[in-house]
C-alpha cells in the first residue's frame, strides 16, 4: 500500500471488528499519529507537587517535542518547549532541577524569566535595527499553546484549537476525582521520582493491554500460580492470612473466565475504563486507621461513597493510565513506531496513615516495576506481537469478540462482559476519527 492511499483510506485499515496491522507498524503513520493525535491533544506533563519551589522544573516530551514544565516566580505551573530562540539550543538536557531565578542558556548567556520571556541578551547592543526587538515574541522560549491542570495533574496541548481539558477528559476526570477524594485532605502528591520502561512495541499495544481483561489469566498465570503457593506455605507456617501484598499477585491465578465478571466501558475520544478488579479494604488495623482518618474529614457517608467507587484502571486516550484506587499512573511516551517510553509515578495521599502508602507502594514494586515478572511477561507479549505485526504472516489484527453485542447508550460504551473487545474497538474508532482530521 503506498502512503497517498493510505491518507486517503485510513479509514478502511479500521472497520468496526478488525484493523490493518499497518496502523502498528507503518512509520508514516507513526508520523501522522503525532501530528494529528499526540501533538493536538491533550497530553499528561505531570504533576504540580513535581515543581514545589519557582525554578523547579522536570522536562518531558509531547509527541515528538521537548518540553519543560516550571514553577514560575508567579507560582504558575509553565509548560515551554525546551528550546532556546537564539540558536536552539536545548536549554534543559536533564530530567529535573531547578533553574534558579532564571533560564541561562549554556550557550551564549541568553537569559530567560521563568515564564519564558527574555530576561537580558549578554551583549544588548547590535540589534538596533533588526527585527529581534525586546517585545518581539521570537525572543522568547516558546510557550506550549494551552496548559490546563485538574486537582493538580497538569496536561499541555500543543494546539490552540479543539475543546478544552474538561470536555476533554469527559467522565475520565473521575480517575482525579477517585485517588484525590481518598486522601482525608482531598490532595496527592508525587513521590519523588518515576520509573521509565521502554518496550519495543508500539504505543497503542501498551494501552490496549492495560484494559485486556482476558490476557492477565494467560500471560501471568505461572506468576499468579507461584505466589499462591507461597500464600499457602505461609499460611501453613503463621497460622496468618498473608499481607494485602500477597494478594496483589495471587489476583492473577483466576480461571479465564473470571475476568469475564469485569465491566469496562468506552467512552467518547477513546477513553476507556476497568471497573470491579479486586477489592482493597480488609479489616486491618492500618486500614481502620485510615477509614477513621477519612471520617473525620468526609463523614461517614460520604467515605462510603468514595471508598465505594471501584475504578482499577483509566485510560486517558491517548498518554495515560490511571490506577485511582492505587495512587499510580503510566504516562506513555512514543519514541517511534517500535519505541514506546512510559514513565510510571507513584503519589501518597494526604493525610492518610504512612502505612497505607506502604501498601499502595507494595503495588509499584510488585506488578507496575519494570522488574516484576508481571511487567516482564507483559513486555515480551508486546514485543512478540510487534513482531508479528511487522511481517506478512496476515493483515488483518481481529477485535470480533463480542464486537455488536455491547450496548452503547449516550455515546458510552458499556461492554457486555469484561472480556469483550469492546475497548480495543473504542481506541480505534476514536483514532481514525483523529487521523482522519475530522474532530
Ligand atoms: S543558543 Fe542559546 S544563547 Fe545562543
Ligand atoms: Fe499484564
Amino acid at each position: 500500500m503506498q502512503l497517498d492511499a493510505r491518507a486517503l483510506n485510513i479509514r478502511s485499515m479500521v472497520e468496526p471488528d478488525r484493523v490493518h496491522r499497518l496502523c502498528y507498524t507503518d512509520p508514516d503513520i507513526f508520523q501522522r499519529e503525532m501530528d494529528l493525535i499526540h501533538e493536538r491533544t491533550w497530553i499528561y506533563v505531570g504533576h504540580e507537587s513535581q515543581v514545589k519551589k519557582p525554578g523547579d522544573y522536570w522536562t518531558t516530551f509531547i509527541g515528538r517535542q521537548p518540553v519543560i514544565m516550571v514553577r514560575g516566580t508567579d507560582h504558575k505551573v509553565h509548560v515551554l518547549h525546551n528550546r532556546c530562540p537564539h540558536r536552539g539550543a536545548m536549554l534543559c538536557p536533564d530530567h529535573h532541577g531547578n533553574a534558579g531565578k532564571v533560564f541561562r542558556c549554556t550557550y551564549h548567556a541568553w537569559q530567560f524569566h521563568l515564564d519564558g520571556t527574555l530576561e537580558s541578551l549578554p551583549i544588548p547592543k547590535g540589534y538596533e535595527g533588526t527585527r529581534l526587538t525586546a517585545d518581539n515574541p521570537d525572543a522568547n522560549i516558546k510557550p506550549v499553546a494551552r496548559v490546563e491542570s485538574y486537582r493538580g495533574f497538569v496536561f499541555a496541548n500543543l494546539s490552540t484549537e479543539g475543546p478544552g481539558l474538561l470536555t476533554h477528559l469527559g467522565r475520565t476526570k473521575a480517575a482525579f476525582d477517585d485517588m484525590c477524594d481518598r486522601a482525608p485532605e482531598g490532595e496527592v502528591e508525587v513521590v519523588a521520582t518515576c520509573f521509565r520502561m521502554v518496550q519495543k512495541s508500539n504505543w497503542k499495544l501498551f494501552l490496549e493491554n492495560q484494559i485486556d481483561g482476558v490476557h492477565p489469566a494467560v500471560v501471568h498465570e505461572s506468576t499468579g500460580k507461584a505466589a499462591t503457593e507461597v500464600e499457602r506455605k505461609y499460611e501453613k507456617r503463621t497460622g496468618k492470612k498473608p499481607p494485602l501484598s500477597y494478594h496483589y499477585i495471587t489476583a492473577f491465578n483466576v480461571p479465564i473466565e473470571k475476568f469475564g465478571e469485569l465491566q469496562t466501558t468506552g467512552h467518547p475520544r477513546g477513553h476507556c475504563t476497568l471497573e470491579g478488579y479486586m477489592g482493597l479494604r480488609p479489616k486491618d488495623p492500618d486500614t481502620l486507621e485510615y477509614e477513621k482518618a477519612m471520617h473525620k474529614h468526609y463523614g461517614k457517608q460520604r467515605t462510603e461513597e468514595i471508598l465505594g467507587v471501584n475504578l482499577h484502571h483509566v485510560l486517558i486516550y491517548p498518554c495515560l493510565s490511571v490506577q485511582p484506587p492505587l495512587q499510580q499512573l503510566r504516562a506513555v511516551r512514543p519514541l517511534a513506531v517500535d519505541r514506546t517510553l512510559t514513565e510510571i509515578w507513584h503519589f501518597r495521599l494526604k493525610g492518610a496513615p504512612e502505612a497505607i502508602y506502604r501498601r499502595a507502594l507494595d503495588y509499584y514494586y510488585l506488578v507496575n516495576a519494570p522488574s516484576t515478572m508481571i511487567n516482564a511477561d507483559d513486555l515480551d507479549n508486546f514485543w512478540r506481537c510487534h513482531e508479528g505485526l511487522r511481517h506478512e504472516g496476515g493483515d488483518w489484527v481481529s477485535f470480533h469478540r463480542n464486537a455488536g453485542q455491547d450496548p452503547v447508550v449516550d455515546g458510552i460504551t458499556r461492554s457486555v462482559v469484561g472480556s469483550s473487545e469492546a475497548p480495543m474497538r473504542n481506541m480505534f474508532k476514536a483514532w481514525a476519527q483523529y487521523l482522519s482530521d475530522e474532530n
